[in-house]
């Protein structure tokens, strides 16, 4: 008994020391407003749950804060203070100015090192001007090759579902997706469209499924507690095998390296490293082409799959779509050239109005480094600023009545005008933006030319959304199929 007695006054001796160290913190975040705190726990219990629950939470949460019409409110989250704003222009200033990554992009570190997605702000400035040729746009077009021919594949797969029920569209999206990303950024023709379950791939995904889980379960988020629980096990078997299938890629990469070799013709992203003699080390080429891979995959191939469950569910968009791609294309099943792609502006706003309303990366995280002045309010050095485009994207204050509509002519020049830039932030914005937009654009265009042009597509209403990192449909992409003559 006088054991427990000890250890509970410890405890709360330890918790008072810990809250007098940060009594400024606590100070400042009382002249911010704040919503749906609790006395101790702040916001912790928005966070507790399922994947849609969290999301639901996250919406209403998000959405009842900017309703009150606050630009700036704060957070809590256990222990760490975040800021969140509404308004575009402290989002700016935020995308603009705090290039650093928030505390919880750490769980993906372990995984990704210091590949340009998790970097550390000093090492980043130096690696992304060195990865910035690399993805010009010149060089990004010569994978439009690589982007038309998995997509006849992908058109070729998708004929087993023709007149069948409905089924998830994702699962052979995002093979596609790892073909092609696996083709531009290290040469490896993985085939992943025919065999989708290897070690490799199957370790990809039990790592992702750790680090989300990690990321919305605040009990396993100290190292301490995490290294306890047989995940952490888990999790390094897994990382260990994805790292040693790229550290192999890279090996033979560099076995065969031979610059006259590699003079002519499409270069892939690690070819591209290599050949610029960039002063990366065997490490660091294996953290960027991890990342990349990560980073260009899921995302791709879940906006693509909205938009076949949007156009499903508004067959005159489609049809407007299908009218457009006959007049670049004929009848010709040929495969997308720049030129094609250039001419698809339907489809571009299409893609575009998609991310909008499904923002795949729902929420982003950084943190000040210095003191940040806002609209209303001067945040201090080491708080975390959370911007979330999902909300954003669907702001009636942006956006008008119809925020939560689909039309994509919205993004027609006239109609787009006097949008605040960061009105539309589904890449983010700044310097730190998606270094892979290009490509993922030219992507995403070249696989629905592909698609829409051989198959008529249909899908339901679907409402229920999760977060899992990324934006999902609960219940999956279920469309159906019917083929075009
Ligand atoms: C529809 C497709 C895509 C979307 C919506 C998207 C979205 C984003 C967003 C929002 C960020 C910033 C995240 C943050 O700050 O937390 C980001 C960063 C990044 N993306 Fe994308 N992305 C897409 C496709 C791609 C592709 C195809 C690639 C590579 C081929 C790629 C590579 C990267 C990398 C490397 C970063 C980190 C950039 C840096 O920190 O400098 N992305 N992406």
């Amino acid at each position: 008994m006088l054991v427990v007695i000890l250890i509970c006054i410890i405890a709360v001796a330890l918790y008072i020391k810990f809250r007098y160290s940060r009594v400024a913190l606590y100070k400042f975040a009382e002249t911010w407003p704040t919503y749906g705190d609790l006395p101790i726990l702040g916001h912790t219990h928005w966070f507790i749950g399922g994947p849609e629950r969290i999301f639901n939470n996250i919406r209403t949460l998000m959405d009842a804060i900017n309703a009150e019409g606050k630009t700036v409110s704060s957070v809590w989250i256990g222990p760490s203070l975040y800021m969140v704003s509404f308004n575009p222009d402290d989002v700016q200033k935020i995308l603009e100015t705090c290039l650093e990554k928030d505390y919880s992009y750490k769980f993906l570190q372990t995984w990704l090192g210091n590949g340009l997605f998790v970097a550390p702000i000093d090492l980043w400035k130096v690696h992304r001007r060195l990865m910035l040729p690399i993805f010009h746009n010149r060089i990004i077009e010569d994978y439009i090759e690589v982007f038309g021919e998995q997509g006849n594949v992908l058109v070729e797969r998708l004929q087993e579902q023709v007149g069948k029920p409905s089924f998830d569209v994702y699962e052979y999206i995002t093979s596609c997706m790892l073909d092609i990303v696996f083709e531009t950024s290290m040469g490896k023709k993985m085939d992943v469209q025919h065999n989708p379950d290897t070690p490799y791939l199957r370790a990809r995904k039990t790592v992702m499924s750790i680090i989300n889980m990690r990321l919305f379960k605040a009990w396993l988020q100290p190292d301490v507690l995490f290294n306890l629980t047989s995940h952490a096990t888990v999790q390094k078997e897994n990382i260990d095998a994805t790292h040693k299938f790229t550290d192999e890629v890279i090996r033979d990469k560099i076995a065969d390296f031979d610059e006259e070799n590699y003079k002519e013709g499409r270069k892939d992203i690690l070819q591209l490293l290599l050949e610029r003699k960039l002063a990366f080390s065997n490490i660091e080429l294996r953290e960027h082409i991890d990342s990349i891979t990560i980073a260009g995959n899921d995302t791709t191939a879940l906006v693509i799959s909205y938009v076949l469950l949007l156009l499903g569910e508004h067959q005159d968009v489609q049809e407007e779509v299908y009218k457009e791609l006959k007049m670049i294309f004929g009848d010709s099943q040929r495969r997308p050239t720049k030129e094609d792609i250039t001419k698809m502006d339907y489809l571009d706003r299409v893609i575009r109005e998609t991310m909008r309303l499904y923002t795949v990366v729902p929420i982003i995280g950084r943190k000040t480094q210095k003191e940040l002045k806002l609209s209303t309010c001067t945040v201090p050095a080491g708080v975390g600023c959370v911007v979330v485009p999902m909300v954003l994207h669907r702001s009636k204050k942006l956006w008008g009545p119809d925020a939560d509509s689909f039309n994509p002519d919205r993004f027609l020049p006239e109609n787009s005008t006097d949008r605040h830039p960061c009105a539309y932030i589904p890449f983010s914005y700044g310097t730190r933006n998606c270094i892979g937009r290009y490509f993922g654009m030219l992507a995403m265009k070249s696989i629905l030319a592909n698609i829409l042009r051989s198959y008529k597509v249909t899908s339901q209403a679907f409402d229920r959304l999760k977060i899992e990192i990324l934006l999902f449909p609960v219940n999956g992409h279920q469309i159906t199929l019917e083929k075009r003559l």
